[in-house]
C-alpha cells in the first residue's frame, strides 16, 4: 500500500520540554555518531505528542539526528505503526484481519467499523473521535479476532463487544484491555487443563493488561509523566572529569566504514581484538597477524599422495585410498566390477 504524507500538513513542529528531554535520553543510548539509531523512538514520541506524523515532525527528527530528510521519511513511511494522517482525537482502531482473527469473525468487527467510524479506513468519523484501519496479524491470534485500540489490545471480541467498548471510549472511560469473553489470557475458556494449582494466584490481570491498568496510558498519549527519564549514564558522565573519555566505547575500532564511528578515537592505541582481517594489525587468528606467517597451500611436489598399496604407487598406476586390483567408484558411486557382479539388468 501506498503511504503519502497527508495533504494538509502542519506550519511547524517542536517537542516539549519533557519529550526533549526525554529524546535527547534517547539518543545518548547510542555511540557518538550512531544517534541515528535513536529514529523510530524519537518518531514515535512525536507521533505521541502531536497524535499522528507531520512533515514538519520528521524534519524535526531528521535534524535532531543529523540525518537526511529523506532517510527519516524512508522509516516513517514503511512502519504502519506511523500514522501519517490525522487520527481519532479518542482512539485509532486496528483491527487484525490475518487468518486466525479473519476466521474468527474481523471481518464483522471490520463491517462494524465502516458503519459506526466511517466507511473507509483512515477516516475519521463525523465526530472527529474515532478512526480505524485494518492491520496484519498482532501476535494475539489465540485471542482471535482481536483489535489493537490505543496502545493495548482488545481481545477474543464480538461486534457487540467492540461496539460496547466504543461506547465507553466516547463516553470519557477506558475500558481494561485484554480479554473480553473472560479469560485470563489465553488458556481454554472452559478453564485451565494444567497447572490449576496456580489459579486465582498471582495479578489480578494478565502480565501486559496489568501494565496498561497500572500506567493507565491505554487511550492517553505518551507526554513522558508516565514513567521517569532513565537515562543514569547521562548523570554519570556529567560527573566525570573526562566526559569525552567516558563516551568512549573500548570496543570500536577508531573509524568506521564512514571514518567518524566513534568510540575510541584517532590516536588511541589500537584495540586488542580479532576482527580477522588483521587491519588492526593485532589480529590473534592464526596466520591474519602482521608477524605471523601465513600457512597456506603446499608448494607442489612437497606432498606426495599416500596410496595404500605402495607396489602399486611405485607402478604409477594406484588410485589413492583403493587396494589392487578394485575399481575406482564410478559417478553414481558403484565400481564397474560391482555393476559386473550384478548381472544383466532387466
Ligand atoms: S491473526 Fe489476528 S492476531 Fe494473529
Amino acid at each position: 500500500m501506498l503511504r503519502r504524507l497527508y495533504h494538509d500538513q502542519p506550519e511547524s513542529f517542536a517537542f516539549t520540554p519533557d519529550n526533549l528531554a526525554w529524546a535527547e535520553g534517547q539518543m545518548t543510548k547510542f555511540p557518538e555518531g550512531r544517534q541515528a539509531s535513536a529514529v523510530i523512538p524519537l518518531l514515535w514520541r512525536a507521533q505521541e505528542q502531536h497524535g499522528w506524523l507531520t512533515r514538519p515532525a520528521i524534519e524535526y527528527v531528521a535534524q535532531m539526528l543529523g540525518m537526511q530528510y529523506i532517510r527519516v521519511l524512508e522509516v516513517a513511511t514503511f512502519y504502519f505503526m506511523f500514522q501519517l494522517q490525522p487520527v481519532g482525537s479518542i482512539a485509532h482502531v486496528q483491527v487484525c484481519g490475518t487468518l486466525s482473527c479473519m476466521i474468527c469473525g474481523a471481518e464483522d468487527l471490520i463491517g462494524l467499523c465502516k458503519s459506526k467510524i466511517a466507511p473507509k479506513a483512515h477516516q475519521l468519523s463525523a465526530d472527529g473521535k474515532f478512526s480505524w484501519e485494518e492491520v496484519e496479524c498482532l501476535g494475539s491470534c489465540a485471542n482471535a479476532p482481536m483489535a489493537q485500540i490505543g496502545k493495548d489490545y482488545y481481545e477474543d471480541l464480538t461486534v457487540e463487544k467492540l461496539s460496547a467498548l466504543l461506547d465507553d471510549m466516547a463516553a470519557g472511560q477506558v475500558p481494561v484491555p485484554g480479554p473480553q469473553n473472560g479469560r485470563y489470557s489465553s488458556e481454554p475458556l472452559s478453564g485451565l487443563t494444567s497447572l490449576a494449582d496456580h489459579a486465582g494466584q498471582g495479578a489480578r490481570h494478565n502480565g501486559s493488561v496489568q501494565l496498561a491498568v497500572d500506567i493507565g496510558d491505554t487511550l492517553k498519549r505518551i507526554d513522558g509523566t508516565e514513567v521517569p527519564l532513565r537515562t543514569p549514564w547521562t548523570e554519570a558522565r556529567q560527573a566525570d572529569p573526562d566526559p569525552e573519555a567516558a563516551a568512549r566505547d573500548d570496543m570500536l575500532g577508531p573509524d568506521g566504514p564512514d571514518g567518524d564511528q566513534g568510540g575510541r578515537v584517532a590516536g588511541d592505541a589500537p584495540a586488542p581484538r580479532n576482527r580477522g582481517d588483521a587491519s588492526d594489525g593485532v589480529s590473534e587468528a592464526d596466520g591474519e597477524a602482521a608477524d605471523v606467517e601465513r600457512p597456506g597451500r603446499p608448494e607442489e611436489g612437497s606432498v606426495a599422495p599416500t596410496p595404500s598399496n605402495p607396489a602399486r604407487a611405485e607402478s604409477g598406476t594406484a588410485t589413492p585410498g583403493y587396494r589392487t586390483g578394485e575399481e575406482p567408484p564410478s559417478e553414481h558411486g558403484v565400481s564397474d566390477a560391482d555393476d559386473d557382479k550384478a548381472g544383466p539388468k532387466g
